[in-house]
């Protein structure tokens, strides 16, 4: 194990930048699933029993390094405050935060993607966001895939260690990649291929069975010779694609590409679809788009599962948040 957790720091007195993923949904103007909040608070009470102040820093949609009000953090205040069962103290600039000193207990610093240097991962911003704290502790899993200022930035220059969140997930992806019980599979799943390559390079050699699904399948779909219309991919990486699946077959690691979609002309919730056949010879017209894997993949997928003793999950099989295209996803 090449990692700290909170069991292994000093944190009496000490200042926490704690780094979280809270980047949750929201509609009408509130919180929408709070699952992410909630999933923190373990963390930050144990940093708090620990005698340390933990200051929460996050990201909230994609600003670009300006600042967008829509995109405060501070709506995010209510639910945080019901999940720690104690207030939180909102710091809306950075500037204000330097200022100091930062009131004792919990404090929530303004959505850190407004500024610049943190999505460039400039080494004077995460300097700056580093003279706030003493100890850098990072619980945001979700958000570890990005190399930014306040994520691997934040743990180069100072002492570190995971929450309790990452440490579980880490723990169980140790278990999973280094000793597991075989056959190991993976499903992966999500929009990008550009945010996973690594893990998918690394993953092949590793695994007896890889699913690819989503926005990722369409990609793979397109370098095998599928014309998938306006479905969501990344053609500039069909020939990582290739790589990918010729290295499969040379490691003996299975792909399983989903064989029938969800195929529909409007993104919508409700929208009509109907399901496609989907091979290296699919040809969808412009406007229809895969959003979700079909009834047959699902089936094929979920047989897969039964051959394995051990599955990594990383990434929905479809667009699972507007109904009905989270099917697979949910069924698998
Ligand atoms: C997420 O919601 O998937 C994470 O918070 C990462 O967000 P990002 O894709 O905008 O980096």
């Amino acid at each position: 194990m090449g990692w700290k957790s909170l069991d292994d720091m000093d944190l009496n007195g000490k200042r926490v930048l704690l780094r979280v993923d809270i980047n949750v949904p929201v509609e009408n103007g509130q919180v929408s699933d709070a699952t992410r909040i909630e999933r923190i608070a373990p963390t930050v009470a144990n940093i708090l029993a620990k005698g340390g102040k933990p200051i929460l820093i996050a990201h909230f949609g994609r600003p670009k390094g300006k600042v967008v009000p829509e995109m405060s953090l501070r709506i995010c205040l209510p639910e945080l405050e019901k999940a720690f069962g104690q207030s939180v103290t909102f710091i809306e600039t950075l500037e204000e935060a330097e200022k100091g000193p930062l009131p004792n207990g919990i404090t929530l610093l303004e959505n850190i993607r407004f500024h610049a240097g943190e999505e460039a991962n400039d080494p004077d911003f995460a300097a700056r966001i580093a003279a706030l704290g003493d100890i850098f502790c990072n619980d945001a899993f979700s958000a570890a895939h990005r190399a930014h200022a306040s994520t691997t930035g934040l743990a180069k220059v100072l002492p570190s260690c995971t929450g309790r969140l990452m440490q579980a997930e880490l723990t169980a992806l140790e278990a999973a990649l280094s000793t597991p019980k075989r056959p190991v599979g993976a499903v992966v799943g999500g929009t990008k291929v550009s945010t996973k390559i690594d893990l998918l390079i690394n993953l092949v050699g590793k695994l007896n069975v890889l699913v690819i699904g989503g926005g990722m399948a369409n990609t793979f779909l397109g370098a095998m010779g599928a014309s998938l219309g306006s479905s969501l991919q990344e053609p500039d990486l069909h020939d990582t694609a290739r790589d990918i699946l010729k290295q499969a077959k040379a490691t003996g690691c299975k792909v399983v590409l989903p064989s029938d979609g969800r195929v529909s002309r409007t993104f919508a919730a409700g929208a009509d679809y109907e399901l496609v056949s989907l091979n290296a010879d699919t040809v969808l017209e412009a406007d229809q788009m895969i959003l979700d894997a079909g009834d047959l993949a699902m089936s094929e997928i979920v047989q897969e599962f039964e051959s394995l003793n051990t599955l990594i999950w990383n990434g929905p099989l479809g667009a699972f948040e507007i109904a009905p295209f989270g099917k697979a996803t949910m069924a698998a």
